[in-house]
């Protein structure tokens, strides 16, 4: 791909924008050697005004989503991509969720700008667990965790059964609950059709994929050994 395309696509302006960057000189090479738009050079060998390149496509990162947060590109209140570099919003293509997590809920939230792993992680093929740590108005009733388990609950307004969910009671209006699907406002509907209500709802675990000491509004990018630990549970 030209240079000029992979830096735009990188969100850091327009093709035209890019151009003047290099006619300004504020693309150099590692050494701060000027480069040209027609050279021939490496992501990693790219530094704009002195800094390196954005991560190259086909990057995933983690966030932990703080209550209060959209998991959308436009709305009128607080956006998932406040907390992020300005110019993964911009990217082509963007950097989205994968999956979502309603404003309310906080916790792991993944992102990622390839389509392509998008679709392996959200996939009922991979059937990744998903963890949510639930806190609730009333007290468990004691027959959640066979009903969740039986593969035989119909959500209102539904047709098909949810799969199988694995519900741990931590404490009488605290429980964990594992997902392998991922349907609209699944644990609160869940909690709702058993006359209970969710009044917080965090997100702990994706696959074998932890927040680990990450704190609420942080993010990072996801290395190999991190994706390996994601598909680890499949
Ligand atoms: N289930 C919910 O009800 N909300 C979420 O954000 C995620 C799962």
């Amino acid at each position: 791909m030209k240079l000029v395309k992979h830096i735009a696509n990188l969100g850091y302006g327009s093709r035209r924008q890019v151009e003047w960057m290099f006619r300004e000189g504020r693309i150099t090479d590692a050494a701060g050697e000027v480069l040209y738009a027609d050279d021939k050079v490496a992501h990693e060998a790219i530094r704009v005004d002195g800094e390196p390149l954005d991560p190259a496509p086909g990057l995933l990162l983690m966030l932990h989503k703080p209550v209060g947060y959209t998991c959308s590109t436009r709305d009128a209140g607080r956006l998932v991509y406040d907390l992020l570099p300005p110019r993964f919003r911009a990217r082509s293509p963007i950097v989205s969720p994968v999956g979502r997590l309603d404003r309310d809920t906080s916790g792991l939230l993944l992102m990622t700008d390839d389509g392509a792993l998008l679709h392996r992680i959200i996939s009922p093929k991979s059937s990744l667990p998903k963890v949510y740590e639930a806190t609730l108005a009333a007290d468990l009733r004691g027959d959640e965790a066979e009903l969740f388990a039986s593969g035989a609950l119909v959500l209102e307004s539904e047709k098909t059964p949810l799969l199988p969910a694995q519900l741990e009671a931590l404490s009488p209006r605290q429980a964990r609950l594992t997902l392998h699907e991922g349907r609209y406002h699944q644990v609160r509907r869940m909690f709702a059709a058993v006359g209970n209500h969710v009044v917080a709802l965090h997100r702990s675990r994706i696959g074998g994929l932890e927040l680990g000491g990450l704190e609420a509004g942080k993010w990072r990018l996801l290395e190999a050994d991190d994706l390996a630990h994601l598909f680890a549970s499949a």
